[in-house]
């Protein structure tokens, strides 16, 4: 199980970067022959716009429910690649102090393959032992990463071959292995690229200096204006959505274990930031947020160069709450950056992606059955939190099928997605295995019509 989940993470299958296409189209057509030898009938390899989508399905009859399963086989790019301890497409088994019995490091080890292709391991087990619970579909998508923005016509187009009774996902995390936790909401996701500029070409900072606005000045300057004294995002309106829970809603969250010293010491950083009337916890999952993610212009090699640039750039995320529509905030952005830019520049304002925030019932017989599962794998039952991260397909499933969908991530905050030397425990990943044929005998017995 660990090798044939090795060989899948040696192919780099970054969607972002075209010059991987070959690499993504090869690792669907891997995940594909997995599937198939899992056990899995009418395994398709099915082309989009963009990136394809991986479809397959054991039926077995149409007396017991039928459980979605999604996952993602593309992954973030590696960069910056000089900070791996290992290349990233070298998967490689190393202890940890969070990770006694080894985690595997490799880009995608995680987020998702890892996570994606537990399912594909139980489905094969449980064909193996001749007892598979549920009819279970699979939809491993490859653009996970840039937004699933090819997804939506896709569950529009196959509605009928992609009817189920709920969606199993596991992209998402846990407190910590001693302590399972399911996910029941995500954030949902405004993301724009600005473009500040001033002079009509590059100038000499000399001659010109003094007089010609600076566009990269100007840009900070914007930019440290869009969050006021309280750490409260200015955007006109940004906050008339927001969904404010109620203080026993607040107090059920609490409980969730979270220490603010141990966070603090693990990214490194001296103290916490943001909103001083919610906890550190609340303000990275209930709060929305606004963050710069690159900023660019000028001259940025070797050496110095006296120059006042014609042009900055920055690309800022928002991630939202319930009922926060990302449109409507993309639109109140573009509004602001617009109003709050100076005579002396111009600005331009391009949405990257979109997504709206979810949130999963805690009462429902595919909640219970996933609670259930993990009682028994992990002795204790497991406790429901709220995440900060986003998958833009939750709100899709609901929206397009109607289906409603489970969380259930085995990953850990510090396994370092998105990160150098992302990681995932080998019990995490034999856990899961072992853990969701549980989730589709119990759906199966909960599960009524
Ligand atoms: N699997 C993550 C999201 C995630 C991770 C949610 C951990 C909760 C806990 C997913 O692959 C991801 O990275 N999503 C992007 C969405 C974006 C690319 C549209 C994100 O959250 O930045
Ligand atoms: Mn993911
Ligand atoms: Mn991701």
């Amino acid at each position: 199980m660990l090798d044939e989940l090795f060989d899948l993470l040696r192919i780099p299958s970054v969607s972002a970067d075209p010059a991987f296409a070959g690499d993504v189209k090869r690792c669907a057509e891997a995940v594909a022959d997995s599937l198939k030898l899992a056990g899995a009938l009418n395994v398709e390899v099915m082309e989009t716009p963009g990136h394809p989508i991986v479809f397959g399905e054991y039926v077995v009859n149409n007396s017991v429910p039928t459980v979605l399963v999604y996952g993602h086989y593309d992954v973030q790019p590696a960069d910056p690649i000089d900070l791996w301890d290992n290349p990233a497409f070298e998967p490689i088994i190393k202890k940890t102090e969070t990770h006694p019995e080894g985690a595997i490091f490799a880009r995608g080890s995680c987020d998702d393959k890892g996570q994606m292709f537990m399912h594909v391991k139980a489905l094969e087990a449980m064909v193996a032992e001749g007892n598979v619970p549920c009819n279970i579909k699979f939809i491993i998508e490859g653009e996970e990463e840039v937004g699933s923005s090819h997804l939506d016509d896709f569950l529009e187009a196959n509605k009928e071959k992609l009817s189920a009774d709920v969606v199993l996902v596991s992209d998402t995390g846990i407190i910590a292995n001693d302590t399972p936790s399911i996910t029941v909401g995500l954030r949902g996701l405004s993301y724009v690229e600005v473009e500040v500029t001033g002079p009509n070409r590059d100038l000499h900072s000399g001659l010109y200096g003094g007089a010609a606005p600076n566009p990269i000045n100007i840009l900070c300057e914007m930019i440290a204006s869009l969050k006021d004294e309280d750490q409260r995002i200015t955007v006109e309106g940004f906050y008339d959505d927001v969904y404010e829970l109620s203080s026993e809603e607040r107090s059920a969250m609490a409980r969730a274990p979270f220490s603010e010293t141990s966070h603090r010491s693990s990214i490194g950083i001296g103290a916490h930031e943001g909103e001083p009337t919610y906890s550190p916890m609340e303000r990275m999952s209930i709060r929305p947020t606004l963050d710069v993610n690159g900023i660019w212009g000028g001259y940025m090699k070797e050496g110095a160069k006296t120059v006042i640039a014609s042009k900055a750039y920055a690309k800022i995320s928002m991630r939202l709450v319930p009922h926060q529509d990302h449109e409507t905030i993309t639109r109140l952005f573009t509004e602001h950056f617009n109003r709050i830019a100076p005579p002396s520049v111009s600005v331009k304002v391009t949405e990257m992606h979109g997504a709206a925030p979810a949130v999963t019932p805690t009462n429902s017989p595919a909640y219970n059955a996933a609670s259930l599962a993990m009682t028994e794998t992990f002795g204790k039952e497991p406790v429901p939190v709220r995440s900060g991260g986003s998958i833009p397909i939750v709100a899709s499933f609901e929206r397009i099928l109607g289906l409603k969908t489970v969380l259930f991530g085995f990953g850990l905050d510090s396994d370092a997605i998105h990160s150098p030397n992302e990681h995932y425990g080998v019990f995490n990943y034999f856990k899961g295995i072992e853990t969701i044929p549980l989730f589709h005998k119990h759906f199966a017995e909960l599960h009524e019509d």
